[in-house]
C-alpha cells in the first residue's frame, strides 16, 4: 500500500502537449477515478504512473519513492486494461501465475496466492479454463485477478469495463468496489462514465484537453462544479444551462427570468451562465412556466423535456402517471440550488454556502 504524488507532470508529443501540469496527491488505500471525455489525456497519465511512457516534465513518487524514471516492474503497480490482455493459449490459472513466476516466487507461493485470488472472486471452478471459454464478465475478474496476486503498492485499471452489458457493468463496478475495502489498496480507476465515477471514487478528477479542471469527493463535485465543463459532464440528466446576465434580481436568460434570492451579490449587468440541475426544480411552486415536450417514464421519477419562454430544458420529477405533450406545469428553482458561472471564462461564481 502506498501514497502517490504527482508533481507537475507534462507529457508532450513533440510541440504537442497532452498533460498539462498535473498535481494531485493519492492518499495510502484512496480510490480515485480520473474522468473525462476521449482524448482528455486519462490513460496517458494512468500509464505514465505505471512506467509505460516517458514523462516530459515532473515527478511521479509512489510511496515516498521517486520512481519518475523507473521501469515498470521496479514501480510495484498493476495495471488492468481495457481489453484485459489475456493469454489466449494458457488456462486461467496459467494466466493468474504467469509473472509471478517471472519474478521467480517459489512454486508454493504462487499457488497460495493464485488460490486466495481465485477465492476472493469466485473464479475457482474455472482456473482450468482457457481464456475463450469465459464469459466477458469472467475474463474481467481472471484480469483483475492477476493483478491481485502481485500484491501491487497500486492498482491501476484502465476502463476496465467497458467491454461489458450494461448489467454486468454494474455488477463488476460493485465487485471492484467490494474488492477494494476488503483489500484497501490504493486505486486508480480510468473512466468516461461519470456514473462509474460518481459511484466508485474516493475522489475524482476531472480532466479536459490534458488539464484538471476538479478535483473532490464526487458529492462535492456534483454539489459545487468548479466550471461549465464540470457542470455539464457530471450529472445525468445534463444539467440545464444558460448563457444570459444579471438583471437586477434576476437571472435573465432572453426572456426568462430566474430569481437569484439573496446570493450572490452581482453587478447589474454582468454577464454569467446559469445553471440548475432537472432533478432541482420544485414543480407547483414559483412563477417559472415549462411547457411538456417529451415524457421519459423511468419508474421512480419523470424525465420530462420541453421549453420554459422557448429554451429547452430537462426537469426530472416524482413519478407523474398523467403528464402528456403541451402541459404546462408551474415551478421553481430553490434558492442555492441554482449555479453562476462567469460566462467569458466559464469559472463558478462562488455562493455563500447553505
Ligand atoms: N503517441 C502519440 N502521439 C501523439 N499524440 C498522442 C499519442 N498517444 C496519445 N496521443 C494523444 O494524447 C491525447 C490523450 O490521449 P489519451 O489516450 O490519454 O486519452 P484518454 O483520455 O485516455 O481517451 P479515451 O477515453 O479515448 O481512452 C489524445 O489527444 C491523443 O490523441
Ligand atoms: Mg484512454
Amino acid at each position: 500500500m502506498a501514497e502517490i504524488e504527482l508533481r507537475s507532470v507534462v507529457k508532450k508529443y513533440g510541440a504537442l502537449t497532452v498533460v498539462h501540469d498535473f498535481n494531485l496527491k493519492i492518499e495510502d488505500g484512496e480510490f480515485v477515478v480520473f474522468l473525462g471525455p476521449s482524448g482528455c489525456g486519462k490513460s496517458t497519465t494512468l500509464r505514465m504512473i505505471a512506467g509505460l511512457e516517458d514523462i516530459s516534465g515532473g515527478t511521479v513518487r509512489i510511496g515516498n519513492r521517486d520512481v519518475t524514471h523507473l521501469e515498470p516492474k521496479d514501480r510495484n503497480i498493476a495495471m488492468v486494461f481495457q481489453n484485459y490482455a489475456l493469454y489466449p493459449h494458457k488456462t486461467i490459472y496459467e494466466n493468474m501465475a504467469f509473472g509471478l513466476r517471472l519474478a521467480k516466487l517459489p512454486k508454493q507461493e504462487i499457488e497460495k496466492r493464485v488460490a486466495e485470488a481465485a477465492k476472493m472472486l469466485d473464479l475457482q471452478e474455472l482456473l482450468g479454463r482457457k481464456p475463450k471459454q469465459l464469459s466477458g464478465g469472467q475474463m474481467q475478474r481472471v484480469a483483475l485477478g492477476r493483478a491481485l496476486v502481485r500484491n501491487p503498492d497500486v492498482f491501476l485499471l484502465d476502463e476496465p469495463l467497458s467491454n461489458l452489458d450494461a448489467k454486468l457493468r454494474v455488477r463488476m463496478r460493485e465487485e471492484i468496489a467490494a474488492l477494494h475495502q476488503r483489500i484497501g489498496t490504493s486505486m486508480i480507476y480510468v473512466t468516461h462514465d461519470q456514473v462509474e465515477a460518481m459511484t466508485m471514487a474516493d475522489r475524482i478528477v476531472i480532466m479536459k484537453g490534458g488539464v484538471v479542471q476538479q478535483v473532490g469527493a464526487p458529492l462535492r463535485v456534483y454539489d459545487k462544479p468548479a466550471n461549465v465543463f464540470v457542470a455539464s459532464f457530471i450529472g445525468s440528466p445534463e444539467m440545464n444551462l444558460f448563457e444570459g446576465r444579471v438583471g437586477g434580481s434576476d437571472a435573465v436568460v432572453q426572456e426568462m427570468r430566474i430569481p437569484l434570492g439573496r446570493n450572490p451579490r452581482l453587478t447589474d449587468g454582468v454577464e454569467i451562465t446559469v445553471g440548475f440541475r432537472p432533478e432541482h426544480v420544485q414543480v407547483g411552486e414559483g412563477d417559472l412556466k415549462f411547457t411538456v415536450n417529451l415524457v421519459e417514464q423511468l419508474g421512480v421519477q419523470t424525465l420530462c423535456s420541453g421549453t420554459c419562454n422557448g429554451l429547452f430544458m430537462r426537469i426530472m420529477i416524482e413519478r407523474r402517471d398523467d403528464l402528456k405533450k403541451g402541459d404546462v406545469l408551474s415551478f421553481a428553482i430553490p434558492e442555492g440550488k441554482l449555479h453562476l458561472f462567469d460566462k467569458s471564462t466559464g469559472s463558478r461564481i462562488d455562493q455563500a454556502d447553505k
